[in-house]
């Protein structure tokens, strides 16, 4: 399929890259793509970044059946834009889409859609350290029509939002509470799918959170609230004596590819990593008898977030000292280092943006 190419008559200007903040600024082109049952995945295009025409009825807005994305474009030093693990993000993708009944997506042609369009916006990717241009690629059920079911047609875009740290905190650490009352997900649910739904379930108890005084909510399981599975928009670990645990994929969690990544670069460093059921108990249990090292999160627009306390059923403990943990450290400044281009990347995990 060829890619139309659409340029918008009049340029934006550019935001202060030491000051952009997260996802409040967009690019000048988006890339667009239509589905339907006769014609597949076909039109695809590159436009003017703006506003999407839809009918009221259009069956996104009234059942979400909708998924996305988030990955991100890096500036290197030699000025050459590095993709940080995009098949990856490409393949899971796909598998949200399978789990909300979306059609397929052709992962390289994709991925060739996302060159040339990274290729017409490569100025926006920012050169600040710890910036960079956030990619979203999203998918949303287009059918004018209440009845439920899902929907025949789709419209699938990737739009750019150069970023800079996505917590306010930066890099220091966050607090994080324990809902006993709230779940995010349950078994047999949509937990693993990138799709809307995940986050709008995520807001009440993240706004009492918030009230609290916390960053994030920590997610229990669905069924028992016992085993702890995400936080906020986050994976989350756990070093405890020396081993560095992580909820395992029950199917309820996100398989986040920061996630695998950590995983991969800890147990490379000869560190212990599990990936098993953990629960809050066990976590109360490890702090109190000093075991428990470090708590920090893992995720695309997070990258790696120190947690300094935590609070469950009014009981608030101090991880450590409350200030960022040496692997926490290591781990964020390794990874930013592949990303920038700037260390060896033994896994190939960098795909550099081919013209
Ligand atoms: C990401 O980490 O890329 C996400 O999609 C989380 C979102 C809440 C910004």
């Amino acid at each position: 399929m060829k890619i139309a190419i659409t340029k918008a008559d009049t340029l934006k200007k550019h935001p202060d890259d030491s000051n952009l903040g997260f996802g409040t600024y967009f690019t000048d082109h988006m890339f667009n793509m239509d589905y339907n049952p006769e014609k597949g995945w076909h039109n695809p295009r590159i436009e003017p970044y703006g506003p999407m025409q839809m009918d009221p009825s259009t069956m996104v807005l009234h059942y979400g059946q909708a998924i996305f994305e988030g990955l991100k474009a890096y500036k290197t030093e030699s000025g050459e834009i590095n993709l940080f693990r995009p098949k990856d993000n490409l393949r899971r993708f796909n598998n949200s889409g399978h789990i909300l009944c979306i059609p397929e997506l052709d992962e390289d042609f994709v991925l060739k859609a996302l060159f040339t369009l990274l290729e017409i916006e490569k100025g926006w990717v920012p050169g600040e350290p710890g910036t960079s241009l956030y990619i979203r690629p999203t998918i949303i059920a287009t059918d004018p029509y209440i009845g439920l079911r899902s929907s025949n047609t789709y419209r699938f875009f990737i739009i750019l939002s150069p970023v800079g740290a996505y917590y306010p905190e930066g890099f220091d650490p966050v607090k994080i509470w324990v809902t006993t009352k709230y779940v995010r997900a349950v078994r047999g649910g949509v937990g693993e799918a990138k799709t809307a739904g995940n986050y709008a379930a995520s807001l009440y108890a993240t706004e009492l959170a918030q009230k609290e005084g916390y960053t994030q909510v920590m997610w229990l399981d669905g069924v028992e609230l016992k085993y702890v599975e995400e936080v906020g928009s986050m994976n989350i670990f756990f070093a405890i004596g020396d081993e560095l645990i992580t909820p395992e994929l029950n199917r309820s969690i996100l398989p986040g590819i920061t996630r695998d990544s950590v995983i991969k670069l800890a147990k490379s460093w000869g560190i212990r990593v599990t990936e098993r059921k953990i629960s809050i108990d066990e976590i109360y249990a490890a702090h109190a008898s000093g075991e428990l090292k470090e708590v920090f999160g893992s995720g695309t627009a997070a990258v790696i977030s120190p947690v300094g306390a935590i609070k469950f059923d009014d009981k608030v403990i101090t991880i450590g000292d409350g200030s960022v943990g040496p692997l926490a450290a290591r781990l964020f400044n390794t990874l930013m280092d592949i990303q920038y281009g700037k260390a060896e990347d033994p896994f190939e995990w960098i795909l550099p943006v081919e013209k």
